[in-house]
């Protein structure tokens, strides 16, 4: 296995992600009307200075015409646990589906295991293609939405889907239906991109039994390097101008855990893979300057689902002695929203 320094040097990100890394300042001007934030301290007090608008959350924005209601958004969490947990106990799906382009066949093979059992079109609402444009989102929402036989139904589906049959009125219908794409299109986007980027830092081939066995430091350790989640937005607004001198009222501020992961202040030998600087640390998020999951007051409700489901697929992974084909050397990481490693995976099995 290569050395762990070149494992990351060996990812090359796209060059506006890559402009952002050779930055050295921690607050600083991207463009016209958005400013950069690395530090940590400054990161935290943004994340406290106002709660999150609802415009600006990610699952629980606004859907059919309505807010989220807080109930309704723990309800969707709760299903959601039990679902990831009901998974976990399952075996997984046969592991060719492992093969191929990552970390999609990742995203679509986390969808078949969690999700398959319920009744279409429930099921096509979590379809990649489907997720991926707004326009068929709407129309497989509708679809749901108008589908006779979404009363109650027989045979197994998942709690997430039974939000949808449970829902009471065409608008809690219609929002049950947003939440369960938007949740499960966020769930395996992430863990994927999380699962992908801890096999591409391991190495190319079955990564050394220590590591094996560690999966958890493995995880936590690729949260730092490769955080999935690497720049989170707070739209303008005067609750952060008195942070900061160079933040203005018409702002947008890119808070950057992918920046602040690498400090040389908190992490010696910041872009080494070394899983095991988590050895023992009982309690990994309140590590200073280590966000992957957010902050105090807007931290992340799922945090406790991704790291035992990117572990469940790694060890499958692994069993079914999954190895990365191509590219050999450097492998892209492109600016999206999920910073993800790009590879072709194949399983032996
Ligand atoms: C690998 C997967 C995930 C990662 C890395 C992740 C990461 C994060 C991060 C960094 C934040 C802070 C955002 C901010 O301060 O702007 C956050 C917040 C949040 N996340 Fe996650 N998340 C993941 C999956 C999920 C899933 C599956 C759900 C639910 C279905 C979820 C629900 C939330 C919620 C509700 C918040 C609080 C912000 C809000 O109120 O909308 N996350 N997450």
């Amino acid at each position: 296995m290569a050395p762990a320094a070149v494992r990351d040097n060996s990812v090359v990100f796209a060059p506006r992600i890559q402009e952002l890394l050779a930055r050295e300042e921690k607050v600083f001007r991207i463009d016209a009307t958005t400013v950069g934030v690395s530090d940590s301290r400054l990161v935290a007090e943004i994340v406290a200075a106002r709660p999150v608008l609802s415009t600006e959350r990610s699952v629980f924005k606004p859907a059919a015409g309505a807010e989220i209601h807080h109930d309704s958004a723990t309800r969707t969490i709760r299903a959601l646990g039990q679902d990831v947990m009901a998974g976990i106990r399952t075996p997984p799906p046969p592991a060719r589906g492992l093969s191929g382009a990552w970390p999609y066949a990742a995203t679509s093979y986390l969808r078949r295991w969690l999700f398959s059992s319920d009744p279409l079109p429930v099921s096509l609402l979590s379809k990649r293609g489907v997720t991926r444009s707004d326009a068929l989102s709407r129309i497989a929402d509708r679809t749901v939405a108008g589908w006779p036989g979404l009363g109650g139904g027989e045979g197994r589906s998942t709690a997430l889907a039974g939000q949808i049959h449970g829902a009471s009125g065409a608008q809690e219908r219609m929002q049950a239906i947003a939440l369960y794409r938007r949740a499960t299109a966020t769930l395996c986007d992430g863990v994927a991109a999380l699962a992908g980027n801890a096999l591409w830092l391991m190495g190319p081939g079955r990564p050394p039994e220590d590591v094996r066995t560690d999966l958890t430091a493995a995880l936590w350790e690729t949260l730092r390097l490769l955080p999935p989640a690497w720049m989170l937005f707070r739209m303008s607004g005067d609750a952060y101008t008195a942070l900061h001198p160079e933040i203005r009222p018409e702002d947008r501020i890119a808070l950057l855990p992918l920046l602040m992961h690498r400090h040389p202040d908190y992490w010696p030998d910041p872009l080494e893979f070394r899983p095991e600087r988590w050895a023992g640390v009982a309690d990994p998020e309140n590590a200073p300057a280590f966000m992957p999951y957010g902050f105090d007051g807007a931290r992340c409700w799922a945090k406790h689902l991704i790291v035992p489901l990117a572990e469940r697929l790694l060890t499958a992974a692994f069993d079914h002695r999954l190895v990365i084909r191509s590219p050999q050397q450097q492998a892209h990481v492109p600016l999206r929203s999920l910073l993800s490693v790009r590879f072709d995976a194949q399983t032996g099995a």
